[in-house]
């Protein structure tokens, strides 16, 4: 059998897939294709993701496949645009909110980031979800809207609608029921499908490794982010991608609202050292891909101004107000309840996905895509991993309407007090830039 002939056929292509064959660009696309199209049912496409997470893509399929899923839909062009297309892209975390700076951030000092984001997925919170706990704030833009918004205020934050990438949105709810969504291959090309329909001069990208990532260790994840880096530099965008800690919360806030706040804080020139350091880490290197700085410490220097002096904060207020959203009415923290220490000691390990679980269960995340969020429930831990703490010693807020003795229990267990003090756990463990850069 010829492979002009398999490429037509989705039964031959699997069983070369499953037979560790590497795949041709045609075949590729013609799976893509018939997929978004129907012609090619649930089952195959099942099959077809079961065979790639079995047997893997090498980086000409994996490029083949991200190219394929992203010319399923929408791809932004920017014939006319004065200044360079930059995003992030993080593969989510316990309360990473890095986006709600960044994007502001980056547009305040004259770059261009219409950031497509997500919601949450399993533990891990989304971008959207945090947003819509301002009221009015519309994530639903049309990709001319988005387009349009961030011409005029320089970012936009919304989310994929169905112009932009369907064939991902369509293979990734198929991945989620049938256990496939833990393949280096998918995860890159749905990452990168979406997000290179930007239109993008940069990108960075943020693989997080730990408990409460989708990359539960530093292995994995350096694997995951070199998938990324290398396919995205195959596309023509440089890219770079930090690995980075999720052995402990990013910032205090776990939640929707608090997060918001724990942003807003961060925008005013405060906030969490954490946050701060990682959102000016990536925003630098943006800078830096994109020329728009010509050393490192000359983009710091005017990231860390443009923080301090409110106008990364007015960016945002801007973007809100365009998109719908009234910060004045961002609903307060739910009642407060306390969880302190029973032992002296240092903190030695902090569980983030009992963090992230036990906010689900408090009603701040969903179990089922059709729950509602609570906005208003959440978490503030006050401690980092290393810290000392004695009997009594607060660790953490819980902020829900009800909290059960069972609650307070299972956060208590989700942080480990130790005689010996560890190391702090670095922030970034890892930077993967991309060979030309
Ligand atoms: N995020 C995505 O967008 N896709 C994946 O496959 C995994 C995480």
């Amino acid at each position: 059998m010829s492979l002009s002939s398999n490429a037509l056929n989705p039964a031959l292509i699997i069983a070369r897939k499953r037979d560790g064959e590497t795949l041709t660009n045609s075949e590729i696309g013609a799976f893509v294709k018939g997929y978004s199209n129907g012609s090619i049912p649930d089952y195959q496409a099942s099959a077809f993701c079961m065979a790639i997470c079995l047997r893997g893509m090498n980086t000409a399929e994996t490029t083949a496949l991200t190219e394929h899923m992203l010319h399923s839909g929408v791809a932004l062009q920017w014939a006319n645009a004065m200044r360079p297309v930059v995003d992030k892209h993080s593969t989510g975390g316990v309360g990473d909110k890095v986006s709600l700076v960044l994007a502001p951030l980056l547009a305040s000092v004259g770059l261009y980031v219409p950031m497509i984001s997500g919601r949450g997925l399993g533990p891990t919170g989304g971008t959207l979800d945090k947003l819509e706990s301002i009221p009015g704030f519309r994530t639903d833009l049309t990709a001319r809207q988005l387009q349009e918004q961030t011409q005029q205020l320089g970012c936009a934050i919304s989310g994929a609608t169905h112009e932009i990438a369907p064939a991902d949105q369509k293979l990734y709810a198929l991945r989620d029921v049938t256990g496939t969504v833990p393949s280096r291959a998918l995860i890159t090309a749905s990452i990168l499908s979406k997000k290179l329909a930007e239109g993008l001069s940069a990108l960075v990208l943020d693989v997080k490794c730990g408990s409460g990532a989708l990359m539960k260790t530093e292995r994995a994840a350096v694997e995951l982010a070199e998938s990324l880096v290398t396919t995205s530099a195959a596309m023509g965008v440089a890219t770079t991608a930090f690995v980075t800690s999720m052995n402990q919360p990013l910032g205090a806030a776990v939640g929707n609202a608090i997060e918001v706040e724990e942003a807003l804080a961060t925008l005013r020139g405060a906030g969490p050292s954490d946050l701060r350091a990682l959102t000016l880490t990536l925003a630098t290197e943006l800078m830096l891909l994109t020329a728009q700085a010509g050393t490192e410490h000359q983009a710091k220097t005017a990231l860390q101004d443009a923080l301090d002096s409110g106008a990364a904060l007015n960016k945002f207020t801007e973007m809100v107000t365009a998109q719908g959203g009234d910060l004045a009415h961002l609903p307060s923290p739910q009642k407060k309840t306390d969880v302190n220490a029973l032992t002296a000691g240092f903190i030695t390990r902090i569980d983030t996905e009992a963090l992230a679980l036990t906010v689900i269960a408090l009603g701040g995340g969903r179990r089922l895509p059709t729950d509602t969020i609570n906005h208003q429930v959440g978490l503030k831990i006050l401690h980092k991993v290393s810290d000392h703490v004695e009997p009594g010693t607060p660790l953490l807020e819980i902020f829900a309407p009800s909290v059960t003795t069972d609650i307070c229990k299972q956060l208590r267990t989700a942080i480990t007090i130790e005689a010996c003090q560890p190391e702090p756990p670095p922030l970034i463990y890892q930077t993967l830039r991309s060979p030309a850069q």
